[in-house]
């Protein structure tokens, strides 16, 4: 594989593990970039050293490259910020808002830099301020969400930005990565088949959701707060619903949602646990290495492009 993302980042195969709060630690990230693709740590709301041990940590468990995502919405960005241009990681991907200013700083430490965009405009933004590359993320994904769909996203992202951008959302399989490539992509990043993975250190209880979600069950609860966020369909969504149909305040819905990520991650709570996850959980039927799954995205590429020429000819 030699996609421009494959060269930038000096990987073997063009797949990033997308940064997950609380599921994406050290051991994740460091088992994908050993497989050959590049795993992230979340940040997510963590404190700074914690951030710095799990990239110590991370560069303990492999010498490939990896990355940290930092959600620009946590509290601690600053230093969190300031702890990863002193140990420069390959890549820094950000999330939940616009990281341009500290894209100088990221870049003199020679860091890569790869915003996640939910709109045309935000990546041709990023672009203007120097990223590296874009994260067009849809609507499909778990976790925080955007509005478009990576079918309707990725193409127009791909239009408008000359750096190269990475597709997420809903790539599930070997076909969805055909298809994100179709799209104009160069590189795919995946969040949900990741939970799915011997190395990721979350609650069985949360895996084996996700192995066993159905098509319509990660459901989106949040839109009226402003902060939609798509998780598998539970106790917790439900009342999510109700709160946000009975027109409870603003602080009433969020303080639901404080903690849910950890109840399902450490607790292995499936009831009033906040099991985030995108559509393509239903297309997650097991617990695979990363190495497999990584192998899986790629090693069935060729037997998808010839049943495109099939039904073609
Ligand atoms: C549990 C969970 C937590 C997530 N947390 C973050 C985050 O902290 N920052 C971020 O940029 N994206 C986050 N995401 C999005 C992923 O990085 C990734 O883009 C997305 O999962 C890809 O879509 P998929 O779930 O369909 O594979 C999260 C996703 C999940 C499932």
């Amino acid at each position: 594989m030699n996609t421009r993302i494959c060269k930038l980042l000096g990987i073997e195969y063009p797949i990033f593990q997308g940064g997950m709060a609380w599921v994406a630690t050290a051991e994740l990230a460091a088992a994908v970039s050993n497989g050959g693709g590049i795993g992230f740590i979340a940040a997510g709301n963590a404190p700074a050293d914690v951030v710095r041990e799990q990239i110590h940590k991370a560069k303990s468990l492999t010498d490939k490259p990896f990355g940290v995502n930092v959600m620009m919405m946590s509290p601690f960005v600053e230093e969190v910020m300031q702890v990863i241009i002193e140990e420069k990681p390959a890549a820094v991907a950000t999330g939940a808002g616009n990281p341009g200013k500290y894209i100088p700083a990221l870049k003199e430490a020679g860091i890569k830099v790869m915003p996640v965009v939910a709109s045309v405009a935000m990546a041709k933004k990023m672009e203007k301020d120097g990223a590296d590359a874009v994260i067009a993320e849809g609507t499909e994904a778990g976790g925080h969400i955007g509005e478009l769909t990576t079918m309707v996203l990725v193409p127009q992202v791909a239009d408008a930005v000359e750096i190269p951008v990475v597709a997420a959302g809903g790539i599930a399989d070997s076909r969805g990565a055909v298809a994100a490539f179709a799209l104009g992509a160069d590189g795919i990043q995946v969040g949900t088949r990741f939970i799915c993975s011997c190395e990721c250190i979350a609650h069985e209880n949360y895996k084996q959701a996700v192995v066993k979600a159905k098509d319509r069950d990660a459901v989106v609860t949040g839109r009226s707060t402003g902060a939609p966020v798509r998780a598998l369909k539970n106790k917790l969504t439900r009342e999510y619903d109700r709160l946000e149909k009975s027109g409870a305040s603003f602080e009433e819905i969020e303080a639901l949602g404080v903690g849910g990520l950890r109840k399902a991650f450490t607790d292995g709570d499936t009831q009033m646990g906040s099991l985030m996850a995108g559509q393509s959980a239903a297309m997650v039927d097991k617990i695979e290495s990363c190495a497999d799954i990584i192998k899986s995205y790629f090693n069935g590429v060729e037997s998808v492009i010839e049943t495109i020429n099939s039904k073609l000819n």
